[in-house]
């Protein structure tokens, strides 16, 4: 369809968008056609630099030909097989491709098809081990204020973004630590050197409900969709060592962290803490193919597997007609190799320190009221405009995008996570559009 062809009245109104604010969008729509590289086409013809790797998704950039090939000739040969009772070699292959990059004891591999559907798969997994191992009380979930852990009803409600969640009534027994975003105005480059006392809280809901009734805590080793909240330098590790002690499974989801962002294979490895249970999503295929994953401990899974009774019955009853689909195995196997010749965590790691010296040049512009960043990835508090916290940072992606940028907003925040495929000089780019759009924003 060319760029201005007239399109009848309506020809929007069916598609009921997520996560959009649906009348501004239909009223200003903005199309993407096409991509390539570190860049989308919008219908009317520009190059957008992706300031954002889609949706922290497309690290090696779009349209990479290896992917697409994986792709086109899977679903030339097997386009679906069923998930349950029945498998394809390439999930098995992907799986133990997945483990070799895990930080070692984590070498079970569920699939599923997408962040939201590895937590609550990840939620679900944790009761039932505990069950298992003849604890049935521990049901207790505990999250993070500010965590954002997708939009089922496990991830709200260990998820911390109220917003994502007070309008859907009742969720499922939860409760949360206090997020560890430092003040406004503090400016930390990376991991805050204060906070990590803020896990001992942990201690206080032990106190509270008893570990005899809780399961696992879930954190993000770094928020991503909050604004990028960066762990103080030994929070996790204090985390790790309560949940030891006292008998929780600890959850690390990595949707975001998982697979390049951090400049290692997860944030785990990043921030040298290792959970029981890791969820990633997003960069295993690229973007090009939903898929999921929960990678657990052996002694996990084989809790499960030694449960005894027939054989031929199911021993954990859960699963996605779409998991391990064969299509989506091909893309994140094909992806994998990427990562590995791109020598994607190195280039992650020299483009790093340049990304955090340029992002914190933003320091002083017009209404940034606090930058945090780790690896490709950071947010940029914006001060809100009286009465309306979430209008100025639309109006600055507004901004960037009649630039040629596309930059998430979130909340009172703007959001950054460049492709790694992009050079120094795209990043410089981005930045000074980025403070010219602060600037000239009322
Ligand atoms: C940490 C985290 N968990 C879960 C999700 C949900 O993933 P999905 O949108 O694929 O369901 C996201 C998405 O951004 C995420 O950042």
């Amino acid at each position: 369809m060319s760029a201005f062809a007239p399109r009848a009245d309506g020809w929007m109104d069916a598609h009921w968008m997520a996560f959009t604010g649906n009348r501004e969008f239909k009223a200003n729509p903005r199309l993407l056609v096409a991509a390539e590289g570190a860049y989308y086409r919008s219908e009317d013809g520009r190059r957008i630099y992706d300031g954002l790797s889609g949706l922290w998704c497309t690290g090696l950039g779009h349209s990479r030909r290896e992917i697409v090939e994986a792709v086109s000739r899977q679903v030339r040969e097997l386009d679906y097989s069923p998930a349950f009772q029945f498998a394809h070699p390439l999930s098995f292959e992907l799986a133990n491709r997945i483990v070799a990059k895990m930080p070692s004891g984590l070498n079970r591999v569920f699939f599923t098809g997408s962040g939201s559907e590895s937590v609550d798969t990840a939620l679900k997994m944790a009761r039932a081990y505990w069950r298992a191992k003849g604890q049935a009380g521990k049901t207790r979930l505990i999250g993070r204020a500010k965590g954002y852990h997708g939009v089922n009803f496990g991830g709200i409600s260990v998820g911390g973004m109220v917003g994502n969640r007070k309008i859907f009534g009742q969720g499922i027994e939860a409760d949360h630590l206090p997020h560890t975003q430092p003040p406004l105005g503090s400016f930390f480059k990376g991991m805050p050197d204060q906070g990590a006392e803020l896990a001992d809280e942990l201690l206080q809901l032990i106190a509270l409900h008893d570990a005899s009734t809780i399961a696992a805590v879930i954190v993000e080793p770094f928020s991503g969709s909050a604004g990028v909240v960066i762990p103080p330098v030994g929070y996790l590790q204090r985390l790790r060592e309560i949940c030891t002690a006292h008998g929780i499974l600890l959850i690390f989801d990595e949707v975001i962290t998982g697979f390049g962002r951090c400049g290692e294979w997860t944030g785990s490895a990043a921030f040298g803490v290792t959970p029981d249970i890791l969820t990633a999503a997003k960069q295993i295929t690229n973007g090009v193919q939903p898929l999921g994953i929960v990678v657990a401990r052996q002694e996990i899974h084989d809790c499960f597997m030694n449960l005894g009774g027939p054989d031929y019955m199911l021993e954990f009853p859960h699963g996605y007609t779409y998991s391990a689909h064969p299509v989506a195995c091909a893309a994140g196997l094909a992806s994998l190799d990427l990562l590995e010749r791109d020598e994607a965590l190195a280039r992650v790691k020299t483009l790093a320190p340049k990304f955090e010296a340029a992002v914190h040049g933003l320091k002083g512009a017009r209404h940034v009221a606090d930058i945090r960043n780790y690896g490709l990835a950071a947010g940029i508090s914006v001060a809100a405009a009286p009465g309306e916290s979430a209008k100025r940072p639309f109006e600055i992606a507004m901004s960037m995008y009649a630039k040629g940028y596309y930059v998430r907003y979130g909340g009172d925040t703007i959001q950054l996570a460049p492709p790694f495929i992009s050079t120094e000089a795209e990043i410089d780019s981005l930045i000074s559009a980025l403070g010219d759009s602060f600037n000239t924003t009322a």
